[in-house]
């Protein structure tokens, strides 16, 4: 063992590496092999000439023992004579002080020594540098490289953006550095903080954005890594950015300052998550090996972080939010109210950060209690932290169709036993919301979670699904499946769920791709696009989650599984008690199963999934399919059905858009104007009689609605003007044209919330707003809108200019009568 002030070396180690990977190569994703866990192997190309293989296992399976190695972040390659080589060797996984036996802090103080270097928890995503033997840079996030199209590498480039940066500072090349590192045969390991890249909890100003290197690994099986003082150095000669870190000699003091600091989770003036604690251990081998743990403040430190923003949110004014130690943080306010009531000194200082403690410690005198009292009482009461969680778990998708959810919910059944409830499959008449939330009551008897499967892109229907189901299960715990659907990704999330749902034909209760034609499907999926509503944790409804597990709907359903696995373990380890983690290959056939065996064996029309309402107004279905009452309408039949809105509104509007553009935005618009092109009447198209044939039930829920309306009585006659059948809402996102057409893009939602919703069939719903000349007809808006959606503005002769603000107007929703 080097002694801690000079640099450990160590060349590869062809053996111990051949061991290795045979080890790894032996447990590649055949479920539990021989070693009892499983790894997954991707490879990378990084230029074309050189190939990198990047070894992954699962977060639980670091627990086991034996394992060939226990990096986490590892790259191999072999050389020019084929000699296989480790490149990239992140840290040994660590763990949280008292979450396995070697951390416990009993074994801690028996097994390690000192010296104790402390540092922050960081905050970026980490970025490991090496040098191949050809004398190129790898630079790899945890598991990914090279320039593949997927999240993880695209932090890989931000990566080598600023190893750039920080070569330049110094006069130094990539290759330069390469030679250097290779020569050491280690690997640098840094953070990328950078607010402009990715945004995390701290804040970096651009001045402190950059990469921070925290460690230099030798790239060996077993961990051996440089003592920081090495690595500042390293740090400064090579133009990194350096971390800060503490030094402490005795164990019983690092586990002192480690609970000051957690009373307030402030260090240094930052918030803190918490702190990795680096030093030596002889656990295991008997000999002494570099080992780190982790500190993260936990409970009773998390209730007085609790307590803290609490305080500060009565000092500004805000409502103070909480979920957790409900009863004792109420107590805790009121006191805290008391105390700064008619004290702005009081305040102002604990704004900036003083008082903390003491307003704490004088509320816990005056109840004669401490921390851990409070902890213990709330544990015997029962009160639900979700460490000890083991039931009534809903686990509550926000999504669109095809996303994915039927497929993660099966997996979660076959590997779990967990419920699952389609929303698809509940097929009563009335009341289908409330059916559907008993049903989820009703799984959660039988077991401990379950998914409650339906789409809840809007904010009524997550609102309805909390409350109902904590009607009958007052403690259930939600957790959202957010599929993030960001309006800037939309292409992307259409070209992903189309292709799935369009492939999977008619396996599904309502949606039948093969027969009822793609088009009609995609306006089926276009309508809850527009209509999706994302999820916002801070305000209600969405604040009644407990959780909140954020996935892309563009990645693969299996990627998705493992996220939301791995989050809900972390969150409810009790949920999964008793059962051993599924490996990588568990997991790869659970999808399977799903997306192969699985077969839909209710079918029925689309009805109250798009437009739940319809029979709350109490719209009789008495239309024959002609689309006439009872086969005898009265002339002149409906032409359309549409939303109507105030034309001195959207002109208003749009001299407001076009005021301020620059010319060349403004020019087409202008010639409308002047050319008097601009629409007299403005709305938005719900349903045209041409489409009636594939939307009959929309078409004849409004139908009915217009005939009810409409059909003479004492007070009204033909003569006037046609029944408004509902109101909407209309939120104008943006304007796009192209030299024959203008129109704005725009989003139907319910007048009020619960309120009946009037989505509308075309792909984007839309208003004309002008047309270039007499012989060109505003339904062309809706091929301008489809070129738009393909193409994107720009190069393809469109333009388009987003709607700032939240700007909503009213739509009054009639049937329009054909003209003679
Ligand atoms: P709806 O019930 O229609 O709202 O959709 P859903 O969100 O339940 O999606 P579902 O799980 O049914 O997935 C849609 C289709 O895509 C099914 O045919 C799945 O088998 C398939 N699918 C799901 N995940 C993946 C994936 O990762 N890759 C591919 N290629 N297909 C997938
Ligand atoms: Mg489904």
């Amino acid at each position: 063992m080097a002694s801690r002030n000079e640099a450990p070396y160590r060349p590869q180690d062809r053996q111990g590496v051949s061991e290795m990977l045979r080890g790894l190569e032996g447990n590649k994703g055949k479920g539990k092999g021989k070693g009892g866990f499983s790894c997954k192997k991707n490879t990378f190309d990084i230029d074309g000439s050189n190939f990198v293989d990047s070894w992954r296992m699962q977060d639980w399976d670091y627990k086991k023992q034996n394992l060939p190695t226990y990096a986490r972040g590892l790259f191999t390659t072999n050389d020019s004579k084929g000699q296989p080589e480790i490149v990239v060797r992140g840290y040994d996984k660590f763990f949280n002080h008292g979450e396995v036996r070697e951390t416990e802090w009993e074994n801690i103080k028996r097994n390690t020594r000192g010296p104790y270097e402390l540092s922050v928890k960081e905050n970026g995503c980490i970025i490991f540098i090496s040098g191949l033997e050809d004398q190129t840079l790898l630079v790899c996030s945890k598991h990914s490289t090279g320039y593949r199209q997927d999240t993880d590498v695209s932090h890989a480039k931000a990566g080598e953006d600023w190893v750039e940066r920080h070569l330049k500072l110094v006069g130094k090349t990539r290759a330069e550095l390469a030679i250097k590192l290779r020569e050491m045969n280690a690997t640098a390991v840094a953070e990328l903080c950078d607010d402009e890249f990715e945004e995390h909890v701290l804040q970096y100003t651009p001045q402190a954005a950059g990469l921070y290197l925290h460690g230099i690994n030798l790239n060996l099986p077993e961990f051996a890594t440089y003592p920081h003082h090495l690595v500042d150095q390293f740090a400064d000669d090579w133009g990194f950015k350096k971390t800060m870190y503490i030094v402490k000699d005795d164990i019983d003091e690092v586990k002192t300052f480690l609970e000051g600091i957690g009373e307030t989770g402030h260090y240094d003036g930052r918030d803190t998550e918490g702190f990795v604690i680096r030093c030596q251990s002889k656990a295991n081998s008997g000999e002494w090996h570099d080992w780190f743990f982790k500190y993260k403040f936990d409970e009773p430190y998390l209730m007085y972080r609790q307590w803290r923003e609490c305080t500060k949110a009565v000092i500004s004014g805000r409502e103070p939010k909480y979920k957790k130690h409900k009863k004792v943080t109420e107590a805790y306010i009121n006191f805290a109210r008391k105390q700064l009531h008619g004290h702005p000194d009081l305040a102002k200082a604990y704004q900036a950060n003083h008082g903390i403690i003491k307003m704490r410690d004088d509320f816990l005198a005056s109840c004669g209690l401490e921390g851990s009292d409070i902890i213990r009482q709330e544990a015997e009461d029962g009160e639900v932290t979700n460490d000890n969680v083991d039931r009534d778990v809903v686990i509550v998708p926000a999504a669109t169709i095809g996303c994915g959810k039927t497929t993660i919910a099966l997996s979660l059944r076959s590997l779990f036993g967990w419920g699952h409830v389609q929303n698809d499959n509940i097929t009563v008449q009335k009341g289908k919301p409330r059916a559907f939330a008993n049903a989820c009551c009703k799984e959660l008897e039988e077991r401990p979670a379950m998914v409650a499967d339906r789409n809840n892109h809007q904010k009524r229907e997550r609102k309805q699904l909390i409350e109902d189901i904590s009607r009958t299960v007052p403690n259930a715990h939600f957790v959202c499946l957010n599929y993030v659907h960001d309006r800037s990704n939309y292409n992307s999330i259409r070209a992903a769920t189309r292709e799935r749902v369009l492939s999977r034909g008619d396996n599904h209760q309502t949606i039948q791709a093969g027969s009822k034609g793609p088009d009609a499907v995609i306006e089926i999926m276009e309508g809850f696009m527009h209509r999706f509503e994302p999820v916002d944790p801070e305000s209600s409804p969405d604040d009644g989650f407990h959780m909140v597990i954020d996935i892309d709907p563009t990645a693969s359903s299996r990627d998705n599984l493992e996220i939301v696995i791995n989050r809900l373990y972390a969150e409810y380890p009790k949920l999964f008690a008793g059962q051993d983690m599924p490996s990588s290959e568990d997991m790869d056939a659970a999808i399977d199963a799903a997306m192969k065996d699985y077969t839909v064996d209710i079918k029925h029309e689309i009805k109250s999934r798009d437009n739940r309402g319809g029979k709350q107004q109490g719209m009789s279905r008495a239309t024959g399919l002609n689309g006439q009452p009872n086969g005898k309408q009265k002339e002149p039949k409906v032409d359309y059905f549409a939303a109507q809105l105030s034309a001195t509104r959207i002109n208003a509007i749009l001299d407001t858009v076009f005021r301020d553009a620059p010319p060349e935005t403004a020019r087409i618009y202008n010639a409308l104007k002047q050319q008097r092109r601009i629409q007299a009447d403005f709305h938005v198209t719900l349903i045209h009689r041409a489409a009636s044939g594939e939307h009959t039930e929309y078409w004849h829920r409004l139908l009915d609605a217009h005939n009810e309306a409409s059909a003479p009585t004492e007070q009204r006659t033909y003569t006037q003007p046609e029944p408004k059948l509902g109101m909407c809402k209309v939120g104008l996102e943006r304007l796009v044209w192209d030299n024959r057409v203008m129109a704005f893009v725009v989003r139907l939602s319910p007048f009020e919330e619960g309120g009946v919703n009037f989505p509308s069939v075309n792909t984007t719903a839309h208003i004309t707003v002008g047309t270039a000349a007499p012989n060109i007809k505003p339904v062309e808006s809706n091929s301008l809108l489809a070129r738009w959606l393909q193409q994107g503005s720009g190069a393809s002769g469109i333009a388009e200019l987003a709607i700032k603000g939240n700007v909503e107007v009213e739509g009054t929703v009639r049937g329009v009568l054909q003209k003679h």
